[in-house]
């Protein structure tokens, strides 16, 4: 193009005399320009000729230029989204909302030029996400400034503030419908696609109901259909085994003996499915749903460590690919699509572990898969809309960092990111096997070489000083190994944290074109991402809390003996073994195997 900018800036006019229409010609072809006397017809048939050329030249670059712009804007054919001209949503459409649990707008810059470092790309090569940025989201939740995922959640699929552990419960600990529920009732299909426990707080929060975030053996139950509701999601994937299964086998973390496994498929009709090798044989357009596809004992791992391991697990995008094939071809002879919710969730955990290495190859996961579901809308007959935000910023994330008194340079340096091939978290898993699996006590040099060994593999860090060797051989259980080897990196790459927990900056909100999400532009309460998924999908969440609300039951307790009462677990916050209340952002797992699970992986399970 660049050969042809002189032409748009220099367009022929009737009053250019023969010189300059001479010069521009050399310009164009190269040639030294021809100043000897011409037959003068021949001259003008010249002249014809060359204003002809630069007017079909100008009308390629003219079209090429528009071609581009409609490709680059994603959306080559005029789509509406589903929404008709009286500004209503209209006909069949389909919904996909995306949340990238813990991404703040840092993480984006990072990743940006994270990978503009690592591909070699020009400063303008942005991310999927960052093409569709259409407005911004605050997130603070009843309770408290900060929110956790839980009450992020609960403003997403109930569109109410609640506090923070809420799933899908009001400040007045009742139960509020969500718009998976009422979607699943005025006849869409549903599901939920994640990279953690599929019982996390977020994926919960649309089908299931509870006074805890915590009580994830009883979300476990309620998501395959035992409770008021009966079954309402048609498609579940993504992590969480372990509360299916009943205590009495090895993957297990529940705490009773209950088979939920058992339960989704002979009294709620599930296919299942538990490792890659099966999911990959599933056929999407030909899968019975319901559909539990549950591929991860806990979390999926990190994008950084799911890549040297890709035959076990899938990505968030083939996973969300599956599900849109699925959904799409499910609902072929229906008059209503399908909503489905797909969630990054452990760009959140890398936050938490300040581990910037892991955060980019996850948002970039994120990305991807973002793409991917802008590509099936653009190919798929329904129409649809996808809307892409984040429940909160984890980690209070910076793109600059002052180690030294001296006034900072103004540089962060990705380069430091890009020697990374593992996360921090699993390098502290190698670690401590390698304590645990030693037959006798292991000396403190051979505990420095095998770290500098495992960092310098791991990290691609190859400066590490004694005290950082020594800080990880004295690491204690409330500042981990891992903490510290974020640390390392962090410091190396000049990326600050201000916290392991969440933090109250607005996050963006993303969707397939501006025009899909009118209520969404702009700055925005996330209540209103909720409210505004109802109104696209044309759904009343009111009878569906009526509903909840009119059929408490008593359900089975955990351990013998001890009661639930109310179908959503008791309301009291969570306890530690000395009294003292828990924090809901120091973990996300089961409150009653926080011990067994720092035993396990001896990380804190401080994701
Ligand atoms: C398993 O759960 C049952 C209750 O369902 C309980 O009685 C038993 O003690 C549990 N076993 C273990 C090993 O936790
Ligand atoms: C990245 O790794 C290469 C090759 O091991 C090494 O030469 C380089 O110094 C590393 N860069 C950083 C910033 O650590
Ligand atoms: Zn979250
Ligand atoms: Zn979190």
């Amino acid at each position: 193009m660049a050969r042809d900018e002189p032409l748009l800036a220099r367009p022929a006019s009737p009053n250019s005399s023969t010189n300059d229409i001479e010069e521009e010609d050399a310009l164009l072809t190269g040639q030294p320009t021809n100043r000897s006397p011409v037959n003068r017809s021949r001259r003008w048939t010249e002249i014809g000729l060359f204003v002809w050329a630069l007017l079909a030249t100008i009308a390629v670059i003219i079209l090429a230029v528009v071609y581009q712009h409609e490709t680059s804007t994603a959306h080559a054919r005029p789509r509406t989204g589903g929404w008709g001209p009286d500004g209503k949503p209209s006909g069949k459409r389909n919904m996909i909302f995306m949340v990238s649990d813990g991404m703040g707008p840092t993480s984006l810059s990072m990743t940006r030029s994270w990978r503009q470092y690592a591909s070699g790309l020009p400063i303008d090569d942005v991310l999927i996400l960052d093409k569709h940025h259409i407005g911004n989201s605050r997130t603070r939740s009843s309770s408290s400034l900060v929110t956790d995922s839980a009450a992020g959640a609960t403003a997403f699929s109930c569109g109410f503030k609640s506090y923070n552990g809420a799933i899908s419960v009001l400040p007045d600990h009742t139960p509020c419908g969500t718009v998976l529920e009422a979607a699943k009732k005025a006849g869409y299909m549903t599901g939920l696609v994640v990279t953690t426990r599929i019982t996390d707080a977020t994926p919960a929060c649309f089908a299931a109901h509870a006074n805890r975030r915590e009580y994830e053996d009883l979300i476990a139950e309620q998501m395959v259909g035992e409770y008021p509701l009966g079954r309402v999601v048609d498609l579940l994937i993504g992590g969480g085994r372990c509360h299916f299964l009943p205590n009495t086998t090895e993957e297990s973390c529940r705490v009773d003996s209950k088979d939920i496994v058992a339960l989704a498929k002979d009294k709620y009709g599930f296919t299942y499915v538990d490792n890659r090798k099966d999911f990959d044989d599933l056929d999407p357009n030909g899968v019975k749903l319901p559909l539990l596809a549950l591929i991860a004992r806990t979390d999926v791992p990190y994008e950084i460590d799911r890549v040297h391991v890709a035959d076990v697990y899938p990505s968030q995008a083939e996973m969300a690919h599956f599900a849109l094939k699925a959904l799409s071809a499910a609902t072929q002879d229906s008059d209503k699509g399908f909503f489905l919710m797909v969630e990054g969730s452990r760009i959140d955990h890398a936050g938490h572990a300040n581990d910037p290495g892991a955060q980019v190859r996850e948002v970039m996961a994120h990305d991807k898969a973002f793409g991917e579901v802008l590509d099936f809308l653009d190919a798929d007959d329904t129409e649809g809309v996808l809307v892409s935000t984040s429940d909160h910023e984890t980690g209070g994330l910076a793109a600059a960092r002052q180690l030294h008194e001296a006034y900072p340079i103004y540089r962060w340096f990705p380069e430091v990111l890009d020697n990374a091939t593992h996360s921090t978290e699993y390098l502290n898993h190698e670690w401590a096997e390698y304590l645990s699996s030693a037959s006798s006590p292991v000396s403190r040099n051979d505990q420095a070489s095998k770290l500098r060994e495992l960092i310098i593999s791991g990290l691609g860090i190859t400066d590490t000083t004694d005290e950082e060797i020594d800080a990880i051989i004295d690491a204690k259980p409330t500042w981990p190994p891992f903490y510290i080897l974020s640390d390392m990196i962090s410091r190396r790459s000049q990326i600050g944290w201000s916290t392991h927990g969440h933090s109250a900056v607005d996050v963006n909100i993303y969707a397939s074109h501006p025009s899909h999400a009118p209520g969404l532009v702009g700055n925005h309460e996330n209540i209103e991402v909720g409210k505004f998924i109802a109104e696209y999908l044309d759904v009343d969440l009111e009878p569906v809390t009526k509903e909840l609300r009119s059929k408490k039951v008593k359900t089975q307790g955990a351990g013998e003996g001890e009661e639930w009462g109310e179908w959503m677990g008791p309301e009291g916050l969570p306890v530690n073994g000395d009294g003292s209340l828990v924090t809901v952002d120091a973990y996300h797992g089961d409150f009653k195997h926080r011990k067994r699970e720092v035993e396990e992986c001896g990380c804190g399970a401080r994701h």
